[in-house]
């Protein structure tokens, strides 16, 4: 999959042309997932049902026609399945619009979304551990590609510099 093909599933950082740098508005860390422990994902997947799945489905499958935006301006859940674009993001930035939401990852406070912020509704141990579970459901193509792009930009999106979190780190050894 090149970049091209990639512009154009109609999200938001997607449509921008050329190479906008993240927001500095939130933790200066750079965050990694656990996809291959067993312990982070088990724990994700309670979190997931618990949390995310009204929205982005049982089976992270996303909400129908999400790619259109509704008379309102918002754009329906995405999956986080290999069919979405969860998996065009590094896993940094996953960790920051789930925090933070998308408004503050891409600098911009009008943008309307109906993704909820998570910051200080679940801790970052917790937003860690419920990315881990849904990076872990992708097919080896994708998390190739993933990993390929992960600490670096995606999307047009360059990362700030940042030393690596610890978050889980301490759970897990
Ligand atoms: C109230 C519904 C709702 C809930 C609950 C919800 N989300 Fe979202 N989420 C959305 C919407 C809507 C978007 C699309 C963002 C936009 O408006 O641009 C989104 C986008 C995202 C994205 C960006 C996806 C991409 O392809 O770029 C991530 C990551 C994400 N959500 C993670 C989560 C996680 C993790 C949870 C649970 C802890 C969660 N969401 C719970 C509605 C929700």
């Amino acid at each position: 999959m090149t970049s091209n093909t990639m512009i154009g599933t109609g999200f938001l950082w997607c449509l921008l042309s050329g190479v906008i740098w993240a927001s500095d508005g939130t933790d200066g860390v750079l965050t990694q997932l656990y996809a291959d422990d067993l312990t982070a994902v088990q724990a994700g997947e309670k979190i997931y049902r618990m949390h995310c799945a009204a929205c982005h489905g049982q089976y992270l499958e996303g909400q129908p026609d999400w790619r259109k935006r509704d008379e309102n301006g918002y754009l329906p859940a995405p999956p986080h399945d290999a069919s979405g674009h969860t998996w065009h993001h590094s896993d940094d930035l996953l960790f920051e619009i789930t925090k933070y939401g998308p408004s503050v990852v891409i600098n911009d406070t009008a943008y309307k979304t109906l993704m909820p912020v998570y910051n200080g509704i679940l801790s970052d141990d917790d937003i860690v551990a419920v990315l881990s579970y849904i990076k872990n459901s992708w097919p080896a193509e994708e998390r190739a590609w993933q990993e390929s792009v992960n600490g670096t930009q995606v999307d047009g999106i360059q990362e700030l510099p940042k030393k690596k979190s610890t978050f889980l780190d301490k759970l897990l050894k």
